[in-house]
This record gives C-alpha cells, structure tokens and sequence, in this order.
C-alpha cells in the first residue's frame, strides 16, 4: 500500500465535518414551520443529476419531528433504503445498508451472527479493553493529552482491524485508506480510488483467510452461507467497506461527544465518577444530545402523504436523526444535557429492519473508554488555557480536539 506518513486523518475529518457549532436553533425554526420540508437544491429539472463525477441530488424532504422519523424509519415498503445507493454506493458496493427485503434479511442475518452476544463478549477485553489500554498508556504519565486524535480517533479503527485480524504493521494504511473511504462527500474520487486500493488489500487478506481460516470476522464470512452458498469476494468486500464508515466513524464521534458532554458539565462528570451504574444512561443521553450521525436518506417507493406534505413517488427523503433527537414534542429540555434524564431512548442508531447492527458494539466500546479514562486519569478537565473546545458539524458532529489535563499518580 502506498506512504501513509504525510497523511493527516485528522484535518481531513475536520474538515469533513464542517464548523458548524449549532444546527439546533435551525432544526427548531424548520420544524415549528413543517415537519416535513420540501428543499429545491437547484441543478435542473427532474430530481437526480448523474454528472461524470457523483450523482447530485436537485430536490430532497427533509423529516425533523420524532414522530414522523420513525414513521419513515419503520416503513421500509414506502420508504426505500436504495437511497443509498446514490450517496456511498459507488464507493463501498452494495451493502445491506442500501438493500430492501428480501434481500436484505437474508444478508443481514448473515453478517449479523459475527455481532451476537458472545462474540462481543469475548472482544471486550481482548480487543476492545486491550485497544484502550494502549492507548492510554502513552499519555497517562503526561498529565495532558488531547483526547481526539490521542484516544477517540485511533480507538474504533484499531478495533476493528483487530476484530477483522488485519496485521499490526497494516494499520497506519489501513487507516489512511479508511478515512478516505469514509470522507465520499468530500472528495469522491480519493474515495474512489482508496476504495479500490482497500479491495486489493482486503483480496490478499481474503485469499489468506481461506488458505488458513483464523477466529476473526474475515474467516467468519467466508465460512458464512446465504441461500446455501457460500458468499464471493465481491459479496464479501463490500461488507468489509460497511465497517469503516458503520463502525469506525459514528464510534470515534460519539466517543469523543460522550467525554465532551461530561467534560463540558463537570458536576455531571462527578455523579457519573461516583456511581459507575450511570455510565450506560450518559451513553444514551450523549447519543441522544448529540446524534453523531445527523441524518439518512430514504425513497419514496410511491406517492406518499407525511406530515400533510405530498412526497412524490421516488422522492429522496432525509430522515434527520439530530433534529428528531431534540423534538420538544419527544424531550422536556431537549437542549439540555442531563445523564439523569428518564426515557432517553433516541433514533441515533436508527429503526426498523436497517436499526444498526453494531450498535451492542458501540455501546460497549463507549462503555470501556468512559470506565477507562474514569479509572486511569484522576481529576480529569478541560484544559483551562484552551479556550475554544466544542463539537461541529452538520453531517456528522463531533468535537475536532479535546484538550485534557489530569493528575499523575
Ligand atoms: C455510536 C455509534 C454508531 C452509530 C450512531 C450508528 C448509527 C447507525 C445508523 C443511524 C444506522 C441506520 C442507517 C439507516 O437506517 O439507513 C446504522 C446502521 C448500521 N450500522 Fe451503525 N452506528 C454506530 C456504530 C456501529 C458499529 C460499531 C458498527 C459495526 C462495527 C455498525 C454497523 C452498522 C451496520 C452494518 C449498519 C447497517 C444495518 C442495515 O442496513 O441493516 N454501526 N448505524
């Protein structure tokens, strides 16, 4: 694979998020004036312009109430996932992000075995508690660090390239390519071609895996059968594509909201110190407060009513899980970040048949770096001499820096 040592991850992924601090006031205003908002973008006649470079989409419905999110999320006869297929599609292959029953079903119980409880019990320690540590390790003695690029960013993908078996010397690369896979809106045809390379890379893993099969997930899906046979590399690879964007990036996001979200609310942070059974609940409250992934798109599989809006059949739909999130419809005090909030269950990891499937994984990824970075560095703050740390972003929101300070023991 090619030099991965002038490449920066992280301007990339700042830059992919974009500055915006505080959609919120925007959600309100467009939902107080219709749940459903018809947007032209311009561009031409009919809804889709195919230009040499990525489909662009001319007009689009954008969902903001609670309601009506979960409307669209659960009714996948009227709203089709192929939607997708437009946005990361052309990148990844086909996934089972952008398929419809039965189809769909079929692939997901597949792949959805590799996910069940015991495996990712098995990972908590030896991947997911051994990643962490690690990372942890190399600042503990400092007492400073920048929690994003020294802790939230390397987390998730360094997992999954464990979880996947991919071999230590690899990771830098695979990094690289991961992340510009997962910046498609940003600049399509990096993505493109670092998909193809990711390909190649996963062909030699892939014909290795079958000479010699090993416990990791690359084994399992080759081993794995849909309809009584077993899958093709190009059935295989675009799953392996699924978990960069899936699994790498709303993790190192919502990981960084969960430590910003206490850090910012220091007598939170306390309550959540003193009584670790609260970590779940500021799990939920963080991904609610700040849904790392703010919307997904959807199609009309035929003319549709939705909130007294007429959706035209194959009408691109944007369910936005940020502006359903903070419905005061759904939420008392939606803006408030409150771990002790009753009935936090959001629409971060979606609904219905395409609900994420890794989202045991996720939670328990967040789990062991909260536990970890309680247990391991005492008196933990924002840094008081940084003065601007917040979260942006109007694609996906997290905090670009995280400036700690802490006690060495
Ligand atoms: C906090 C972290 C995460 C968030 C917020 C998140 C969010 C989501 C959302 C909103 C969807 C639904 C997309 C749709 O309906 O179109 C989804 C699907 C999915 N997620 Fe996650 N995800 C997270 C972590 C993960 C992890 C760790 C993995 C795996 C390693 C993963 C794998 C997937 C897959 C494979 C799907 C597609 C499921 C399907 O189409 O049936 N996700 N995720």
């Amino acid at each position: 694979m090619a030099d991965a040592a002038d490449y920066d991850p992280m301007r990339q992924f700042a830059e992919l998020a974009g500055d915006v601090r505080d959609p919120y006031p925007m959600f309100e205003g467009i939902r107080a004036e219709t749940p459903v908002l018809h947007i032209e973008l311009g561009g031409g006649p009919g809804r889709y312009r195919h230009d040499e470079k990525a489909p662009r989409i001319t007009e689009l419905f954008t969902v903001s109430s609670y309601e009506l999110a979960q409307q669209v999320l659960t009714d996948h006869e009227r709203f089709s996932s192929a939607a997708t297929a437009m946005t990361v599609g052309p990148v990844m292959g086909r996934t089972i992000l952008e398929m419809d029953p039965p189809e769909h079903q079929r692939h997901r119980a597949l792949v959805a075995r590799a996910f069940r409880a015991r495996v990712l019990d098995q990972w908590r320690d030896t991947v997911i508690g051994a990643t962490v540590t690690e990372l942890v390790d190399a600042f503990v003695a400092d007492g400073h660090a920048d929690l994003v690029p020294q802790l939230t960013f390397p987390f998730p993908v360094r997992v999954i390239a464990r979880i996947l078996g991919l071999p230590e010397a690899d990771w830098p690369d695979f990094v690289r390519l991961s992340t510009q896979v997962i910046a498609v809106m940003r600049n399509w045809d990096g993505a493109v071609a670092a998909g193809r390379e990711l390909r190649g890379y996963f062909a030699e893993i892939i014909a290795d895996r079958r000479k010699h099969p090993r416990d990791d997930l690359v084994s399992q899906l080759i081993a794995a059968e849909v309809d009584g046979r077993r899958l093709s590399d190009d059935e295989i690879y675009p799953f392996l594509l699924l978990l960069l964007p899936a699994g790498v990036e709303t993790t190192y996001r919502s990981s960084g909201n969960l430590l910003f979200g206490l850090l910012s609310h220091p007598d939170q942070l306390d309550r959540v110190r003193a009584d670790r059974s609260l970590v779940p609940q500021a799990i939920e409250e963080t991904l609610r407060w700040e849904t790392p992934v703010l919307s997904v798109a959807r199609l009309a599989t035929q003319d549709v009513e939705l909130g007294g809006v007429r959706i035209p059949a194959g009408g691109f739909v944007a369910v936005s899980l940020g502006a359903a999130n903070r419905d005061p419809h759904r939420y008392a005090d939606p803006d408030a970040f409150d771990v002790m909030r009753e009935d936090v269950q959001s629409t971060a990891f979606g609904n219905g048949i395409h609900k994420c499937l890794g989202m045991h994984l996720a939670r328990m990824e967040m789990r062991v770096l909260l536990d970890a970075v309680l247990d391991r560095l005492p008196g933990l703050r924002l840094d008081p001499a940084a003065e601007d740390t917040h979260i942006h972003g109007l694609i996906f929101r997290s905090p670009p820096n995280l400036p700690v300070r802490f006690d060495v023991r």
